[in-house]
């Protein structure tokens, strides 16, 4: 964080500051001396002007007691506290000064050194450090670039543990100072969103997404703006993997979808375990690019939308892309553009462009569905080219050729709308036109959905709507 060209106070209690080390978002920490000891500290002041003087009260009580627990941790991967002082109204934590670089600075200096950075190695070792904490029972909160110090000789220390987030007082609107930004979400997890309970695994969470940024340049659900950002980590997209097998990084995919899990539960059971598998990945050796982990079973997109992608030349014709983007974006949304753009440098050929774009996509329902929805070729833009989930097509474009009637046609797209959005009207018209049977025209359509329960409460909607059509 660039530190703000402010006045350096003559005096921090008995510290005498020597330079800004940075400001994040609650205040400033300072590089100073402790002319008793005769040492370098660093001094981070919380500034609580902000708040009502209750409020405040409460905060300084908390920030205490926080900075007693952080005070009982004793690791080489996390800097060590050494007092709390107030500095007028103000609380402010007096801990160790590490010589070295935030890792923020070292992710965004440049692609090159990113990819040099020996990130496994040191996320490693801030999960032995984490690991060490959750034992004690305390967790870190706010686990970021930023917070993780980086010095000359490659060890990595957590910054900032106990150290109250002022977000915690005032029901989750997290106070700045007068001009300073409020950094993006991009390291939260879910359940730091609504008011559900945060503990060792948001922590765990937050080492995923971090490493996520180490290997592909980018957090895993950045969104545009803080808001789209949040509406990912809320909604029930996983992670896309498609920039991390892009990156060459594919043996970390499994670590990743674990670690970046929505639901706590799905994640790692410890920073241990974590970190086992994190050096197990960072040994194996990538996979073939050919290889994707999970074959899928559906039809191979036609050789006609494939004579549109000169193979193996990495230059794509751009209409093709936007109709891969537009189909893609029924599932992940505007990060589609980014994704297909990605995954296009990345393939030598559309199959496997098309393969990459699928394994970004968590169940083989919506696999099979991305794939299919290529398969159809140019009929795919007029009905994709705007998504309106939750609004059931109501008219077909085009009759099928089979002998399933219109009427079937237009009540099974509404049926299936109901569950897999706008996507439903290509695929029961293809259902249709594919059909050898009624029943296997219905059969094809369940087959569309993973979980039983919707499989379940489909069929019954098309016994019910459907299946009276079909006579
Ligand atoms: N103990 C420390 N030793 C050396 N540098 C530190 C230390 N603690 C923090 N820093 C530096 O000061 C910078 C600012 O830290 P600060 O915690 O105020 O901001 P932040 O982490 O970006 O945001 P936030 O307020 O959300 O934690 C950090 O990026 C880091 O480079
Ligand atoms: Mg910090």
């Amino acid at each position: 964080m660039a530190a703000k060209a402010e006045p350096l106070p003559a005096a921090i209690g008995r510290y005498r500051p020597l330079a800004v080390l940075g400001s994040g978002g609650m205040g400033t920490v300072y590089r100073a001396h402790d002319p008793v000891i005769d040492r370098t500290v660093a001094i981070k002041v919380v500034r609580t002007e902000a708040l009502e003087s209750g409020a405040r009260a409460e905060y300084l009580d908390r920030f205490r007691l926080e900075a007693q627990a952080a005070g009982r941790c004793s690791h080489p991967a996390i800097v060590a506290v050494f007092d709390v002082i107030r500095v007028g109204a103000d609380p402010a934590i007096v801990m160790e000064f590490v010589a070295g670089r935030a890792l923020s600075d070292l992710l965004h200096a440049g692609p090159a050194a990113r990819a040099a950075l020996p990130i496994a190695d040191l996320l490693g070792q801030v999960l032995e450090g984490l690991g060490y904490a959750h034992q004690l029972g305390i967790t870190h909160r706010d686990i970021k670039p930023a917070n993780i110090i980086v010095t000359d000789a490659g060890r990595a220390k957590i910054a900032d543990f106990g150290i109250a987030r002022l977000t915690d007082l005032t029901g989750g609107h997290t106070l700045t100072q007068a001009g300073a930004m409020l950094g993006t979400p991009s390291y939260m997890a879910p359940e730091q969103i609504g008011e559900a309970p945060v503990d060792y695994r948001t922590d765990l969470f937050a080492v995923g997404a971090i490493l996520y940024e180490a290997l592909t340049g980018r957090p895993p659900f950045a969104g545009r703006s803080a808001l789209e950002t949040i509406q990912r980590l809320a909604g029930p997209d996983p992670a896309s993997m498609v920039a991390v097998e892009a990156a060459g990084a594919g043996a970390f995919v499994p670590v990743l979808q674990q670690a970046l899990a929505k639901t706590p539960a799905r994640r790692f059971p410890s920073a241990s375990a974590f970190a086992a598998a994190l050096a197990a990945a960072s040994r194996s050796p990538p996979p073939p690019a050919e290889e994707p982990p999970t074959r899928i079973v559906t039809p191979r997109p036609p050789t006609v939308t494939d004579a549109t992608l000169p193979p193996g030349t990495g230059r794509w014709d751009p209409r093709t892309l936007a109709k891969v983007e537009r189909a893609l974006a029924q599932y992940v949304g505007p990060l589609a553009r980014v994704v297909v753009a990605e995954a296009a440098r990345q393939s030598p050929d559309a199959d496997s462009l098309y393969q990459a774009l699928a394994r970004t996509l968590q169940t083989t329902a919506d696999r099979s569905a991305f794939l299919r929805s290529l398969a159809t070729g140019t009929r795919l833009e007029p009905t994709l080219g705007t998504p309106q989930t939750g609004s059931p097509p109501t008219a077909v474009t085009a009759p099928p050729s089979t002998a399933i009637p219109a009427a079937a046609v237009t009540a099974a797209q509404a049926a299936l709308a109901q569950f897999m959005g706008p996507i439903a009207r290509v695929l029961v018209r293809q259902a249709a036109e594919q059909a050898t049977s009624p029943a296997d025209f219905i059969d094809r359509l369940c087959g569309h959905l993973a979980k039983p329960e919707e499989t379940a409460a489909l069929r019954r909607r098309l016994r019910a709507e459907v299946e009276p059509r079909l006579r």
